[in-house]
């Protein structure tokens, strides 16, 4: 692979950190077959939950942070394995909560922005058109690269923090214009309403197409909850980094001759139902990705006044906690029986340990998630529908 002689500078440095960085990133690229590497405007790191990293992951980013790793672009972190200010009222043990707060001290200290959050693009970092970036969240990177026209490939954890620390990552798959064309065209015979039914439009999408990428026809309008319900989705049952939608993302540069399929209303209430296990859930979450400002809103709408009957968490990032805060949202909830958590999601906190076993989601990824994942049984559905089943 070319390098420049920043890079070659980069892969003999005193800084031990950065040479292995370097020399990750050209291994990558080597076996990508990239011809050279691209600078980058910012970095997601992933692999932040304890649950997801465990010890070993505390001895690599310690070991890492001793060593000088530093980021060299703008670096935000994915969701924690807790909410770091109210971890006790998610019920987390002092063991695992002690062991969490390594990982983010390690990360802090190599300069990453603890946002801990996969919605960076709703407060922060909203990336440019064609912009180069190496983000690790597999619904961040869908929405970054189809819905905003970013670059990124799904970057894994070392990867994603090795781009951070040296400003580069190998130039390959949807860095380059001929990777971004779409694979197959889905032809959307079905209303489209709420945040679920983009999931299960995803969700089905997802297995049918895996790493391909869709381009849909037949979606009248969809806003950025959509998207990012519908591209979550997709990376969750499939492994989708780039889709189209007609009219309502960065246009596709080739269609023709395309795969197609049809997505119909049956077709979507199948997926509701294929994704259900249960109907009576002992706990119903929102927020995966992370709840806009615009979700909390609803939500609380939907439960002032009223009360809870059973368990209600809303995950979210800090800064959209903070709005709702000041909103009154957070007051409305809680005055409901329910929870506002930030830095951590219903799948990445050690949520099957908490005496949980039937989840209610709207979001399609979540559905594919939390059986795996967390051991959980669950309800796929829509928000109203599920807080109604959560009322006294
Ligand atoms: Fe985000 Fe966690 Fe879902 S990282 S997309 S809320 S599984």
């Amino acid at each position: 692979m070319y390098l420049t002689d920043e890079e070659k500078d980069m892969l003999e440095s005193d800084n031990p950190a950065v040479r292995k960085a370097m020399k990750l990133l050209v291994k990558l690229g080597d076996i990508y077959g990239a011809e050279e590497m691209v600078e980058i405007a910012s970095a997601q790191a992933s692999g932040v939950s304890y649950k997801s990293i465990g010890d070993p992951g505390i001895m690599f980013l310690k070991e890492f942070a001793d060593e000088g790793a530093q980021v060299s672009v703008p670096t935000f972190a994915n969701p924690a394995g807790m909410d770091l200010n109210k971890w006790k009222d998610m019920h987390i043990s002092e063991d695992f909560a002690e062991k969490q707060k390594q990982i983010i001290e390690a990360m802090k200290r190599m300069g990453i922005t603890i946002s801990s959050s996969c919605t960076p693009y709703l407060w922060s970092n909203l990336p440019t058109r064609n912009e180069h970036i190496a983000w690790a969240e597999s619904s961040a990177v869908s929405f970054a690269n189809s819905v905003i026209g970013a670059r990124t490939n799904r970057e894994g954890g070392p990867s994603a923090l090795a781009a951070a620390i040296t400003g580069r990552t190998p130039k390959y798959g949807l860095h380059l214009d001929k990777n971004r064309v779409p694979t197959h065209v889905v032809e959307v015979d079905a209303d489209l309403n709420s945040i679920s039914d983009f999931g299960a439009l995803g969700s089905w999408t997802g297995r049918k197409v895996e790493d391909g990428k869709p381009y849909f026809v037949g979606v009248d309008s969809a806003g950025t909850d959509k998207l990012k319900s519908l591209g979550a989705a997709m990376a969750a049952s499939g492994a989708v980094a780039l889709y189209f939608v007609e009219g309502i993302t960065v246009d596709p540069m080739e269609v023709q001759g395309l795969e197609r399929i049809k997505f119909t209303e049956r077709d979507k209430k199948e997926e509701y139902r294929s994704l259900t296990e249960s109907e009576d859930p002992d706990l119903v979450v929102f927020g995966c990705p992370h709840c806009s400002i615009n979700e909390i809103e609803n939500i609380a709408k939907k439960l002032e006044g009223k009360t809870l009957d059973k368990d209600l968490w809303v995950f979210t990032s800090k800064a959209v906690e903070a709005w709702s805060d000041r909103m009154g949202y957070t007051d409305i909830i809680e005055k409901a029986g329910g929870k506002v958590f930030s830095d951590t999601c219903n799948v990445v906190c050690p949520i099957e340990k908490m005496n949980y076993g039937k989840m209610g989601t709207n979001s399609g990824k979540a559905a594919n998630y939390l059986p795996g994942f967390c051991k959980q049984k669950v309800m796929f559905a829509d928000t109203d529908d599920l807080i109604d089943k959560v009322l006294k």
